[in-house]
């Protein structure tokens, strides 16, 4: 019988709440299926650790990591500890890019049951391929000078193969999905290099899927489109900056942010990936029990998918529509559940799910 070894990251504020239910349905859904399990590994790595340590995680925290199968995270980062650049590039950001999880896989969905803030959403069901290992997140670039004369340059990184990787994901998405249609998130009127790089590298990469529908769309008129016809977009590629933006835009068409999930991806499965919901630790809400559980359960939905086990994936995001159609649900979704009372309702129903 197969075993995954998962470690498990809480990490800070509200994923600490949220963790416990994403782990047991992974359980759940190893029982119901009875041909594989989980073994799991805790890890306490957060912004209190940095402040015992110096560090968000040890120096061989990647090392460790790379013995896992999967990585679940909850959410880092608590700035009133640590500044928020600190907290993301010493764990977050390190995990993408050291396991090259360089796709970051982002549905936005209709889910059966949430009122979305959209007066009449038509049914829309998309998926955002986030470039995650490059471009507008660099290192690269300094400050000089002071006051009045002071300066701050960033670079932005793109290169051949980081960008025909991450589009040529996207397009053989969108050969599995029913529409069969793929735009490309581009802003190449006003960002003059990098831009028009990456147009044309969709637009080579897209002359070999000639039967997908291919456009590129600028950014902003893209984040209009997201809330005026979302039902008219199918699988949508994005650099990592544009990719944040618009599924944090994605997430508040859905109903929350609190139910958004997300997979980052080393396609290779040379290294371990990473599931975690969209949302972060949420310092505003944390302590008072009422942090939305579903996007760290929906992530658990995309790991179980990754491993190959998809119908029990679909059982459980079953269980998630189920749950909020009874309108079990947080605040954040205008109900008056709490964090426990939504995880435990949608992990009974799971549980009564049969293959
Ligand atoms: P956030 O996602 O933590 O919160 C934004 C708003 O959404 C808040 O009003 C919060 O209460 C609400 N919210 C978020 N998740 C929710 C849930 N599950 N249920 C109910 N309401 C929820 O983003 P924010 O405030 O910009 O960042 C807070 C901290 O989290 C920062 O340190 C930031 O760097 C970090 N962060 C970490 C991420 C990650 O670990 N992947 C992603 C985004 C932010
Ligand atoms: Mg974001």
């Amino acid at each position: 019988m197969a075993t995954y070894d998962i470690a498990v990251i809480p990490g800070d504020g509200i994923g600490k709440e949220v963790m416990d239910y994403g782990v047991k349905a992974l359980q759940i859904g190893a029982e119901i299926h009875g041909g594989f399990s989980f073994e799991f590994q805790q890890f306490p790595w957060s912004c209190e650790y940095y402040q015992q340590h110096g560090k968000m995680m040890p120096s061989n925290g990647i090392e460790i990591l790379n013995g896992f199968n999967a990585i679940f995270l909850g959410a880092v980062g608590l700035p009133a500890l640590v500044p928020d650049h600190i907290s993301l590039w010493g764990l977050l950001i390190e995990i993408r890019r050291e396991m090259r999880q360089y796709i970051n896989l982002r549905p936005v969905k209709q889910m059966r049951g949430v009122q979305s803030p959209l007066a009449s959403p038509k049914d829309f069901d998309i998926v955002v391929v986030r470039e995650n290992s490059e471009g507008e997140y660099s290192p690269i670039g300094g400050r000089m000078g002071h006051n009045e004369n002071e300066i701050a340059i960033q670079n932005a990184v793109f290169t051949r193969k980081g960008v025909d990787r991450a589009v040529r994901y996207a397009f053989e998405l969108a050969v599995k999905r029913d529409k069969k249609f793929l735009t490309s998130a581009t802003k190449s009127n006003g960002i003059i290099h990098s831009m028009p790089f990456w147009d044309e590298v969709f637009h080579q990469v897209g002359q070999e899927y000639n039967h997908i529908i291919q456009q590129s769309t600028h950014i902003d008129a893209l984040c209009a489109f997201f809330v005026t016809k979302p039902h008219t977009l199918d699988v949508v590629v994005a650099s990592n900056l544009f990719g944040d933006i618009l599924t944090d835009l994605g997430a508040a068409i859905m109903g929350s942010i609190g139910i958004a999930p997300s997979a980052n991806i080393n396609p290779e499965k040379k290294y371990p990936s990473m599931f975690e919901p969209v949302h972060g630790s949420a310092p505003d809400i944390y302590g008072k029990g009422i942090a939305n559980p579903i996007g760290q359960i929906w992530s658990a939905k995309m790991m179980l998918d990754f491993f190959g086990y998809e119908e029990i994936g679909h059982l459980l995001l079953e269980a998630i529509e189920d749950t909020l159609e009874q309108g079990i649900a947080t605040p954040d979704l205008k109900g008056t559940s709490s964090t426990s009372e939504v995880g435990e309702a949608i992990l009974g129903t799971f549980k009564k799910k049969q293959k």
